[in-house]
């Protein structure tokens, strides 16, 4: 809902619970009045008619006050942007008008010098507390007008009201280890995360929270911002001097600069989003959760499969036969989509060649993959395949044919990691390229599911021949983006997992094209809860892929675990085995398929239901994550290591009615919700990396 006040110069918008306001001084100075509790517009009024701070020397009255500073004037603090044209930097804008359709409210201004038109979108839904906000840069001069550089367009700017303590979290890591939870105090000063890599990264996760240092799980004032990008980016957060604390955030890692716009050109943000709640870092997850699932993955609402994934099994060692095996072994179990991964194509037999050539490796799939994903369907299971599209190996037919088509600086390294190169997807040759090749792949066979691969940073963002090459960074993502758009709209029944060597490309820019992610290559059940602990801040289960894999663990730290605690890990998200199956026991298979047949059960309530992380992994001890749903709730709970007479702490349940009582669907029990609500759900976990799942349903009131 958006009202106006304050003479067509203050908006409030209001969501659920919350309300974001701001107004337009006398000046045309565009303040941010309010985020938090709902308010009405008196109230906004009321805040606006305050006066600013005094003046105080070599300080801005502005700073930390407005909702998207530019750079130039009255200003200290880091601009949200900044243009150049002709030699000339900074902006002097002026309002020029207001727009609301439905729930999207428009704020125009103009800088007459740079012909540059500025729009401030802001967007908030009535189902939920978050904030969508973007920009739109145009430059309306005439041709005979200097392009505009865009150094830096940030998104938007959050803004704090002055506090004793800020507490900053975010989510850091690197491959294997992605998306850790970091809680540290601001102090005065900047604190900056991002990528520079060309895809969002396994470093940072572009989401942070801040409180005041008090917030919990279940309680407390939590602001949390989240950027929909899947480029270089980069989130500023600067406590000032006078407390207040501004957040600024964008596509691109400096201000070397993004885009030139030609007269006529626009160049619209990504979206970064913001969300305020006072009932703790667990609201506020749900928050985003139910936003992503109603309005950015898309098809959200349909379950996702059980599927299997030969990577871990085969490496590069694919043969037709052997994934036959797999596939039959994998439909004993109760797996609902079967992946090919890498080794299916061109020559590629190891990481050194193949990549670029999308067409069945002739010795490996002499009819190509159509009979292989028609024995799938026979087994009832639907087919997927690994790509890596975005890339090439120097030992490929395309790089022989098309060397210009890497990003490269002329005279300068191509810098390869693992073996290959960055195709340069600004080109729109090699979009068109790509298109051709993915769309024939497609109609080749009956391909259910892509996995998109992403395995290397760029390192060598050049684009000879182009007058401003550095736009790549931009247009590279935007190029994949429409890559996956078109494939989407030509292939419906297709669906998308976005992998980056694990968790290295996962964003709200991604999530609205694609149906799932790769968490982390890392699938050992214990590290993979740390993991899991900080994908939940921000992402829902619904599209956090995790699979049982091999004990030891063959590709990652080795650690011999059980079965069913690889099962119970793995079912906190989205289902997944990528273990060796022709090396499992009898035994082994027939604990499977009930682990699979209990993860069916209890899907809906995992995939759509509402998380909450009752204990964090971490310390060695117990740890619980539950979901709940309508009438059911489920409680995943895993013990990492027990010492001797130390005894596990009964769970708290989250969002149950005291007043009913809840069937274990399991053993029959039947527990009363406010005996579960306020003394705790006993486990029975003992020893090391056991754990449990724990399904209930709500049967009756008790008196
Ligand atoms: C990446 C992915 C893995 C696997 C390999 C294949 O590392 O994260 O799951 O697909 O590539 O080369």
């Amino acid at each position: 809902m958006i009202e106006i006040g304050g003479n067509g110069r203050l908006w409030l918008l209001s969501g659920r619970r919350s309300s974001y306001a701001l107004h337009l001084t006398d000046e045309d100075a565009l303040l941010h009045l309010h985020w938090g509790p709902r308010l009405t517009v008196p109230d906004a009024e009321a805040l606006a008619a305050e006066p600013l701070p005094a003046e105080r020397g070599f300080e801005s009255p502005l700073d930390g006050r407005e909702e998207y500073p530019v750079e130039g004037g009255p200003r200290f603090v880091r601009p949200a942007l900044s243009v150049r044209a002709a030699g000339v930097r900074g902006t002097e804008w002026r309002f020029q008008e207001s727009a609301v359709s439905g729930d999207e409210l428009r704020l125009r201004f103009h800088d007459p010098l740079h012909h540059l038109d500025i729009t401030l979108h802001y967007r908030m839904r009535d189902d939920g507390d978050v904030i969508e906000r973007w920009t739109t840069l145009t430059h309306t001069g005439t041709p005979d007008d200097a392009p505009l550089e865009l150094l830096r367009a940030d998104s938007a700017a959050w803004s704090l009201p002055a506090g004793e303590r800020h507490r900053l979290s975010h989510l850091y890591g690197r491959w294997a280890a992605e998306s850790r939870l970091a809680r540290t105090d601001l102090t005065p000063g900047e604190k900056v995360i991002g990528s520079r890599r060309g895809h969002t990264s396994h470093q940072h996760l572009p989401w942070i929270a801040i409180d005041d240092g008090t917030a919990t799980e279940e309680s407390g004032e939590v602001h949390s911002c989240a950027l929909a990008w899947s480029g270089s980016w980069r989130i500023a957060v600067q406590r000032l001097a006078d407390g207040t604390v501004q957040t600024v955030g964008g596509a691109g890692h400096d201000e070397a600069g993004l885009l030139l716009l030609a007269p006529g050109e626009s160049f619209t943000t990504p979206v970064f989003a913001g969300l305020w709640t006072q009932r703790g870092f667990g609201a506020a997850s749900r928050g985003w959760h139910a936003w992503q699932l109603a309005h950015v993955i898309p098809g959200a609402h349909q379950e996702r499969p059980v599927l299997y994934n030969s990577w871990e099994a085969t490496e590069f060692e694919v043969s037709e036969e052997q994934q036959r095996s797999l596939a039959r072994l994998a439909a004993g179990l109760g797996v609902e989509l079967f992946v090919v991964d890498d080794g299916w194509f061109g020559s590629r037999t190891s990481d050194r060649a193949g990549l670029g050539d999308w067409t069945p490796n002739p010795d490996r799939f002499p009819q190509g993959l159509k009979p292989l994903a028609d024995e799938v369907h026979g087994l009832g299971m639907r087919f997927g395949i690994w790509v890596e599209p975005e890339m090439v190996n120097a030992d490929s037919d395309l790089y022989r044919a098309h060397p210009d088509w890497v990003q490269h600086h002329p005279g300068r390294t191509r810098t390869e990691f693992r073996n290959q190169l960055v195709l340069n997807l600004a080109r729109p040759d090699v979009r068109a390229y790509l298109w051709e090749r993915l769309d024939t792949l497609l109609s080749s066979a009956p391909i259910d599911y892509v996995k998109w691969d992403f395995n290397r940073s760029f390192t060598d963002p050049g684009w000879p021949g182009d007058p401003y090459p550095q736009r790549l960074g931009i247009e590279h993502v935007r190029g994949l983006y429409d890559l996956l758009g078109r494939l989407r709209a030509a292939h419906p029944g297709v669906a998308f997992e976005s992998c980056s060597g694990g968790g290295g490309r996962i964003d709200l820019g991604i999530l609205g094209l694609t149906d799932q992610v790769w968490t982390s290559d890392n699938t050992d059940p214990l590290d993979r809860l740390a993991i899991q602990h900080g994908f939940s801040q921000l992402h829902p289960a619904r599209v956090m892929a995790a699979w049982v894999t091999d004990s030891p663990n063959v590709m990652g730290n080795q650690r011999t675990s059980g079965l069913g605690f690889r099962f119970v890990s793995a079912m906190a998200g989205v289902l997944g085995i990528g273990g060796d199956l022709t090396k499992w026991s009898e035994a082994e298979l027939t604990e499977a398929r009930d682990w699979v047949a209990l993860y069916k059960r209890i899907r809906p309530v995992v995939q759509h239901g509402e998380q909450y992380r009752l204990r964090p992994p971490g310390g060695g001890g117990l740890s619980a994550v539950q979901y709940v749903r309508g009438e059911e709730t489920v409680v995943l709970a895993w013990l990492h290591a027990q010492s001797y007479g130390e005894p596990q702490p009964p769970l708290r349940l989250r969002g149950l009615d005291p007043d009913s009582a809840y069937e274990d669907l399991a053993t029959g029990t039947v527990h009363r919700g406010a005996v579960l609500s306020h003394h705790g759900l006993r486990t029975g976990l003992r020893g090391d990396l056991d754990a449990a799942v724990f399904h209930l349903r709500r049967t009756e009131q008790v008196g």
